[in-house]
């Protein structure tokens, strides 16, 4: 067994990671990120995370979502292009013809065993650098043979139930680490354990994030991160690293907004709309 190394991660670290935006670019320069998932009555998941997607710099965010998100994401996300399924409440087949620089996916995508098929085809073909969330996550860990799926790099990003699933129960903290640690040397994936202190892993390194606070604890959030995550990485960003930044800004945003809105009351809409104020607070 190797030594665990153990970094903390603040506004330090952050500055040499961002990539400052150029004059002379353009929303070529900056990406395409495809976010996939959604489903009848969960299409606020997908919303939150491609307004998240944008919010994070990234040039053009497409979602690919079931027919019955059409209306409603084109009128709340007018900055992002839709393609939709066949199928009006779930995802039955993912397809499309553009050619996206990230792929963030499972966002209220539901457990539907058409969904489930649509998923492992997609995961078998797709080269794209690729976050997994919420429901993709959820049914990975239904069928554990598609764990063989998971190519290198893939970011994870659970929250304590999703990572449950995955690794089945842990004794301690230590233990979860342990377990966190030993999934990702052997799919080669960066884990999000997401928390009150998000911890990042790969393999034997873990990035504990100094920012957030629990106004967090409210739905929505984490489908913004992986917005913010999936963002980042369209933007060029390694995706271990583009990990550590969203949840860095994410956190540091909900800092902010929380001076404005409380604990109670903030939402994962207002951990959006300061993402900027998050960016600016780096200088
Ligand atoms: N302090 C700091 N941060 C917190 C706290 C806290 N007390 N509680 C939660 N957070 C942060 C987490 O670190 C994470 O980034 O808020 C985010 C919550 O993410 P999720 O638990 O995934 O919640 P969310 O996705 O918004 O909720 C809707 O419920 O079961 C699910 O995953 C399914 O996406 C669906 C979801
Ligand atoms: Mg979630």
């Amino acid at each position: 067994q190797t030594e665990t190394e153990v970094e903390l991660i603040g506004k330090n670290e952050m500055l040499t990671i961002y990539k400052p935006r150029e004059k002379f670019s353009h929303k070529g320069t900056y990406g395409h990120a495809l976010l996939i998932g959604g489903s009848h009555g969960k299409m606020g998941a997908m919303i939150l995370s491609a307004r998240g997607t944008m919010a994070s710099g990234a040039g053009l965010v497409t979602t690919f979502i079931p027919k019955c998100g059409y209306i409603p994401m084109q009128s709340v996300v007018p900055e992002a292009m839709v393609l939709t399924d066949a199928d009006d409440e779930k995802l039955t087949s993912i397809t499309f013809d553009i050619e996206p620089t990230a792929v963030g996916m499972g966002m209220g995508m539901g457990l539907d065993q058409k969904t489930q098929h649509a998923f492992q085809k997609f995961l078998k073909s797709n080269e794209v650098p690729l976050v997994i969330d919420a429901d993709g996550i959820n049914l990975l860990a239904k069928h554990k043979d598609d764990f063989k799926l998971i190519k290198p790099q893939t970011v994870l990003t659970p929250h304590p139930k999703e990572l449950e699933r995955l690794l089945g129960s842990w004794k301690d903290d230590f233990d979860k680490l342990k377990k966190a640690k030993a999934f990702s040397k052997k799919y080669k994936c960066i884990l999000v354990v997401k928390d009150a202190h998000t911890i990042t892993v790969f393999e034997d390194k873990l990035y504990i994030n100094s920012t957030g606070n629990p106004g967090l604890a409210t739905g929505g959030t984490g489908d913004v991160l992986t917005g913010i995550i999936t963002g980042l990485i369209a933007q060029g960003y390694e995706p271990l690293t583009a990990s550590l930044f969203a949840v860095y800004l994410h956190g540091k945003s909900a800092d902010i907004a929380v001076e404005d809105y409380g604990y109670q009351s903030l939402t994962a809409s207002h951990v959006i709309d300061y993402l900027g104020q998050a960016y600016l607070d780096l200088f």
